[in-house]
């Protein structure tokens, strides 16, 4: 029975990778990082019982070795990071530390205790920055402007630096990818949480207000579904070969149009007035549902993300199976029942 290590277990995609995983018949292991707060688990309870979990930390070496010592496994997957990018402006040691010095104490355990390991590096689409070229694949260079891409970028060098040495260490290049388990603050999850209160009647999260305040909305994304995206991590680590391959739907979308999509499906029709940072969308009634804020703006942004996967198709056999509208739905039924659940038991 083939052993996984799944580090970052508590994210969005580790609980999509581990049901792969399992389906193959993997043994599944995951590292989780100790936290204080409630719900830690809330993405991986179903996966109770069926996994070993291991407390342990990228910025600790020590808690690593011990986890790789322990598994000693056949194929390591580095889904831990520091992974909001407007986090990394007000942390930028943190992010560093993390996503570009754990990567190499991954690395570090890798050659220790199971040189003959593949290796997956969770890289990004954010790395290629103020974009060179459009649409952008393997052979677009790297134009980062976050500290978070900064250190995946460095992260990235340190994977091909490993395999130009003989190790098996490959690094996709996801584009955004999203679910109903995507985090809160990401965009997509603000928005349909968003929607589904403005159609339920319910004040915003955190700002209590009733209409949904959002930064830029001209940012264009190429946005996939991540059941769709883990089905790559594990397919790249089936070759023969290492090789990194940028995994994409070849769409690009702005924020502004997922706000129209996503309040579509909940029978609100947006209308907008004004620009930049004076742009507020209204609802069929005349009602203000949406305003941009300056405080959601980025000291440095990337404007348009649009990934050409030709060779993830060509030598993976991978395609995205989950369209864009659907995507959305999902997301936005799963936020509905969750707060008309809240709102059954007296809680928003
Ligand atoms: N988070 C957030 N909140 N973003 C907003 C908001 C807002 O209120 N309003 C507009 N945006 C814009 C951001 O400026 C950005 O251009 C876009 O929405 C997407 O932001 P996020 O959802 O936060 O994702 P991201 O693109 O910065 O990063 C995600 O994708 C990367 C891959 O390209 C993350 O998953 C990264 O970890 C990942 O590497």
């Amino acid at each position: 029975m083939k052993r996984a290590l799944v580090l970052g277990s508590t994210g969005q995609d580790a609980g999509y990778l581990i049901e792969l995983l399992l389906e193959k018949g993997y043994k599944v292991y995951a590292t989780y990082r100790r936290g204080s707060t409630d719900g830690l688990f809330d993405r991986i309870t179903h996966l109770d019982g069926k996994i070993n979990l291991i407390c342990a930390d990228l910025t600790d070496l020590g808690s690593l070795e011990k986890a790789f010592k322990e598994v000693k496994p056949d194929e390591v997957y580095n889904l831990a990071a520091q992974s909001q990018v407007w986090v990394s402006f007000s942390q930028p040691t943190l992010t560093h530390e993390v996503n570009y010095l754990g990567v190499e104490r991954v690395i570090h355990c890798v050659k220790t205790y199971c040189p003959n390991a593949k290796l997956y590096q969770a890289s990004t689409s954010e790395m290629f920055g103020d974009v060179v070229e459009t649409p952008q694949s393997e052979t677009t260079p790297l134009n980062p402007v976050s500290p978070y891409s900064v250190a995946k970028v460095n992260a990235h060098n340190a994977i091909t630096r490993e395999r130009k040495e003989g190790m098996f260490a490959c690094a996709g290049i996801l584009f955004n990818h999203e679910s109903p388990r995507r985090g809160i603050d990401f965009v997509t999850r603000k928005i349909t949480d968003g929607v589904a209160r403005l159609k339920l009647g319910l004040p915003q999260r955190e700002t209590g207000k009733s209409y949904l305040e959002l930064g830029n909305l001209n940012a264009k994304r190429d946005w996939g579904s991540a059941g769709d995206y883990v089905r790559a991590m594990w397919l790249m680590l089936q070759q023969d070969v290492a090789k990194d391959y940028v995994i994409s739907t070849g769409e690009t979308r702005t924020v502004k149009e997922f706000v129209e999509i996503a309040a579509e499906m909940a029978g609100i029709k947006i209308t907008w007035k004004g620009s930049g940072i004076e742009e507020e969308g209204y609802d069929q009634n005349g009602k203000m549902i949406v305003k941009v804020n300056e405080k959601w703006f980025r000291p440095n942004e990337v404007r348009l993300l649009l990934g050409d996967s030709s060779l993830a198709k060509k030598e993976l056999g991978w395609e995205p199976q989950t369209s864009f509208k659907d995507l959305v739905e999902s997301m936005l039924v799963s936020d509905l029942g969750r707060l008309e659940r809240c709102m059954n038991n007296g809680k928003n």
